[in-house]
């Protein structure tokens, strides 16, 4: 059965998706695990960063579960697989904890879409990235042409999604998309994902959010988050609720 599994190593979680039979496509209860699993971590303040993994498999992972799209209409297909990809990926990609993706051979597809929505990515030098929907007669629909065009730029996601080639770890390097490649990236990604856990919380998390907000990732709420963290740590805050709740007028100092 498919899953995404989410295990704790002190510090770090892991969330190593599971479902080998078919390199670890991702199944419609699969994303909604990983929405889960997301909101379990922001609750967990134990947690400080997370790495994204997948099961010994030919693939990191394949993309969507192709066998589950079934006898959806265009029209379900856009309202029920589009938007469930989105969902999962918006809620990692906008995780208060930095994240890493361990990629330790291809990731295609929603695959590849969904490593886009980590903060990094360490890649084995085996690994490959494709978007191979337009084979399928569909598109990328899970942010390929969004997210990934943002981190990669035009010429690679055009080469992958209009000319059908597979670009090899060393040149996801040289674009900026993988951090590092190493042989074992699983270890490799842990490092990063430790180093973060020792690094403040807060100013991590705020750091990322600025980043996000910079780069186009949801920016109003990006900025909507920092201005409420701002105004939320005054004393006039504390004031206007202590006197809302009191039924008296706020008597506001300006801290
Ligand atoms: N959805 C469902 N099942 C998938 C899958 C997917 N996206 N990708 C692979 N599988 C299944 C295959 O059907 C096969 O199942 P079987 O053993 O029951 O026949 C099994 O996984 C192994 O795949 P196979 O194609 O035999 O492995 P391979 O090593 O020869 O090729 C790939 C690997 C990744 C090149 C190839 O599987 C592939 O192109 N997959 C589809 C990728 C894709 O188009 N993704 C975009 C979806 S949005």
């Amino acid at each position: 059965m498919s899953a995404v599994h989410l295990i704790r190593h002190g510090a770090v979680a892991e969330l190593r998706l599971d479902n080998p039979d078919k390199l670890n496509a991702l199944s419609m209860a699969m994303l909604d695990s990983l929405v889960a699993h997301c909101d379990a971590i922001e609750r967990d303040e134990a947690i400080r960063a997370v790495v994204l993994s997948a099961a010994p498999a030919r693939a990191f992972c394949a993309g969507a579960d192709i066998a589950e799209w079934g006898d959806y209409t265009p029209r379900d297909f856009a309202r029920h697989w589009v938007r469930a990809g989105h969902r999962a990926f918006d809620r990692l990609a906008r995780l208060a904890r930095p994240t890493v993706a361990a990629i330790h051979t291809h990731a295609f597809g929603g695959g590849l879409e969904l490593a886009a929505a980590c903060d990094a990515r360490v890649l084995a030098p085996r690994a490959t990235l494709a978007l191979p929907e337009s084979g399928l007669g569909i598109v990328p629909g899970w942010s390929g042409t969004q997210r990934l065009l943002r981190l990669m730029g035009e010429p690679a996601v055009k080469e992958m999604a209009l000319f059908g080639r597979r670009i090899p770890a060393q040149r996801a390097l040289a674009l900026g998309f993988a951090a590092e490649i190493a042989d074992d990236a699983g270890a490799a990604a842990f490092a990063m994902a430790e180093k973060a856990a020792g690094l403040s919380p807060r100013a991590v998390e705020i750091a990322k959010t600025m980043i996000h907000a910079a780069a186009d990732e949801d920016r109003a709420a990006a900025i909507e988050a920092l201005g409420s963290a701002a105004a939320g740590g005054t004393e006039d805050r504390a004031e206007g609720v202590a006197a809302f709740t009191d039924k008296r007028p706020a008597e506001f100092s300006g801290r």
